[in-house]
């Protein structure tokens, strides 16, 4: 009861210029928001256009999900003490697991379907402040350091010279983002179908629709179900036969040539992919030989699957 009066007596006792001696054990107090602009008042005078400045704007949250202190915590004693890094919730001085955790106190949810704690990112200590901003940011959208594929490649160097090969996606022009295809806050295919679809990848990526491979979020015209699929497209997935960023082959072929990429799997080598007997050896029509018979997507042009030819020739 007596203690609760003399923390009361905090503020007069700051104007009195007569902060409570260091080392005093007293419980740190929520003051509001107001109380920082006049020590920091190049971060208050931003904070009104960011996002969080709802929780001060609406006067509906608790004090320690309300603006300044949601994140740096209860700052009486800071503010007790004019200041210091020592008496608040500094970043600065937190380590990645109390930043992460810090803002996980709001953003679960969010995030949640990312598995974010056993995340590739999370693991190597690259956590929300490495890639956000909070007072800073390059985009008021989703409040990033720099522009996204700039902030990507700060870590991701060599990702930038993939995407500037002859065959890409158009990343560093602006047409297609990293995001389009991954979660920077980790993965949330289900570890059944990262094997199924994605070449047994986990690289954080982002599923489109339910839970299928990103690249179908664009191109449709491969997601079937076809009357008659192929295989290679089901099992591997587009991985099987394409690089996803950047490649020297035409339409990002894993293989600089067509028909070597197909006999990967049809070279008559076990039972796979030869529909119980060996084409090339046993088909006529497919003499390798004869240049023709190389340029298997010549005739083969629903290579993807098809709705009309179970040999993919339309
Ligand atoms: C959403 C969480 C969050 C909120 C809300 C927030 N901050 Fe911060 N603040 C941070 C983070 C994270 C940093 C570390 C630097 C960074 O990433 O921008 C930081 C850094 C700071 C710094 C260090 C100097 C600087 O500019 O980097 C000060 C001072 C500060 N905040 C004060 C405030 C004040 C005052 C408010 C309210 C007006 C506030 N913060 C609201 C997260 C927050
Ligand atoms: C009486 C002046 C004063 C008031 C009021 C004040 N601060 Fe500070 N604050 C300081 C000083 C001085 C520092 C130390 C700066 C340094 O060491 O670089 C500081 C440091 C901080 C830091 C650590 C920055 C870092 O480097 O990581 C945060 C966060 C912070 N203040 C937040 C707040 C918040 C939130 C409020 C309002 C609830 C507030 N301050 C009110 C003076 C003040
Ligand atoms: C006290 C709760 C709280 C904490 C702690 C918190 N946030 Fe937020 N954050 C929010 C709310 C509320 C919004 C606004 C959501 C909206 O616009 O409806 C938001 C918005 C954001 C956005 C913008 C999303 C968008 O769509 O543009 C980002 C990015 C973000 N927060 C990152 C962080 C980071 C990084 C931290 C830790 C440094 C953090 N937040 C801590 C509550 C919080
Ligand atoms: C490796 C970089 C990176 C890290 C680490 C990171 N983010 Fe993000 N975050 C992004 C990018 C990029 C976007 C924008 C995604 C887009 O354009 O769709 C984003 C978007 C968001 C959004 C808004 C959209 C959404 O997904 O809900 C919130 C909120 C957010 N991040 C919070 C966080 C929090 C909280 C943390 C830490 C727990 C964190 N981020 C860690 C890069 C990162
Ligand atoms: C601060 C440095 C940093 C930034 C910024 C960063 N990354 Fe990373 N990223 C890493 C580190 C470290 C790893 C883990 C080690 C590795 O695989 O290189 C990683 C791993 C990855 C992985 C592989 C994940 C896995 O599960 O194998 C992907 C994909 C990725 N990052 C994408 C992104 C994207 C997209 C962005 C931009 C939104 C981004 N990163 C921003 C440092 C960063
Ligand atoms: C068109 C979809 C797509 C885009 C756009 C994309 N990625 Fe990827 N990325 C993938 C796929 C799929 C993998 C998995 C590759 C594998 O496992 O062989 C991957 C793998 C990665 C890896 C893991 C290491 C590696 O190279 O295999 C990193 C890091 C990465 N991407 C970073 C980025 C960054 C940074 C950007 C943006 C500059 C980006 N990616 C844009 C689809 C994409
Ligand atoms: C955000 C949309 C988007 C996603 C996701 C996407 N792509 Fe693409 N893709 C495009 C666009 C747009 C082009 C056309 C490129 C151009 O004209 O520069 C393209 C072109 C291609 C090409 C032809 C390249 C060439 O040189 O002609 C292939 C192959 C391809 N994508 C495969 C994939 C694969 C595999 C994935 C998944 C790892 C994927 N795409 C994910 C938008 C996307
Ligand atoms: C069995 C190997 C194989 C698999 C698996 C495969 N592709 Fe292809 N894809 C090809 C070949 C070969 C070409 C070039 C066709 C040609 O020669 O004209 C191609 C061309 C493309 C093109 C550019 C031309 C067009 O038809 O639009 C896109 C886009 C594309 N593939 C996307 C995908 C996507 C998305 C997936 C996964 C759903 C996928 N591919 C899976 C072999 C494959
Ligand atoms: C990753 C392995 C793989 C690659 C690469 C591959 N295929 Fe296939 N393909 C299969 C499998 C598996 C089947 C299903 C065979 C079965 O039903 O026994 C199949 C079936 C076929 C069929 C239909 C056979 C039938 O009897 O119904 C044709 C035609 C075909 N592939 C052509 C191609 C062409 C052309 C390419 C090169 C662009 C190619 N494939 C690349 C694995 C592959
Ligand atoms: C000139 C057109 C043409 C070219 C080029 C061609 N095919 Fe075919 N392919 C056919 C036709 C027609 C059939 C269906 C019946 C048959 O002749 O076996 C077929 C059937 C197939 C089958 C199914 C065999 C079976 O009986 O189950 C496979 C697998 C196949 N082709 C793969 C390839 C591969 C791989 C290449 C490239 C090395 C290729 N084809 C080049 C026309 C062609």
């Amino acid at each position: 009861m007596l203690k609760g009066i003399w923390l009361a007596l905090i503020p007069l006792a700051l104007m009195a210029q007569t902060a409570p001696p260091a080392g005093t054990n007293t419980a740190n107090k929520y003051v509001g928001s107001e109380v920082c602009k006049t020590c920091h008042a190049d971060v208050w005078l931003n904070f009104y256009k960011n996002p969080h400045y709802k929780s001060i704007a609406s006067g509906k949250e608790t004090p320690e999900r309300t603006g300044c202190e949601g994140c740096h915590g209860p700052a009486g004693n800071h503010v007790a003490a004019r200041g210091g890094k020592a008496t608040i919730g500094a970043f600065s001085n937190f380590t990645p697991d109390e930043t992460l955790t810090t803002c996980l106190s709001c953003h679960s949810k969010d995030v949640s379907r990312a598995s974010i704690r056993n995340s590739a990112h999370t693991k190597a200590d690259v956590v929300c402040s490495s890639c956000h901003s909070i007072h800073k940011p390059a985009t008021p959208k989703f409040l990033l350091a720099k522009q996204q594929t700039e902030l990507c490649y700060t870590c991701h160097a060599s990702q930038r010279a993939q995407f500037e090969m002859p065959s890409k996606h158009r990343v560093n022009e602006g047409a297609v983002q990293c995001s389009d295809c991954h979660n920077p806050h980790g993965s949330a295919l289900s570890a059944g179908s990262t094997t199924q679809h994605m070449g047994g990848s986990s690289a954080a990526l982002q599923p489109a629709f339910n839970n299928e491979q990103p690249c179908l979020k664009c191109h449709v015209d491969k997601r079937g179900p076809f009357v008659f699929e192929h295989a290679a497209v089901k099992v591997e997935g587009c991985e099987g036969c394409h690089v996803p960023h950047g490649s020297t082959n035409a339409k990002l072929l894993t293989r600089p040539v067509v028909f070597t990429l197909c006999l990967e799997c049809h070279n008559g080598a076990g039972t796979f992919g030869r529909s119980n007997f060996s084409v090339f050896r046993t088909s006529p029509a497919h003499n390798l030989q004869d240049p023709k018979y190389q340029r298997c997507t010549l005739c083969h042009i629903k290579v993807h699957g098809s709705n009309s030819d179970q040999f993919f020739l339309r």
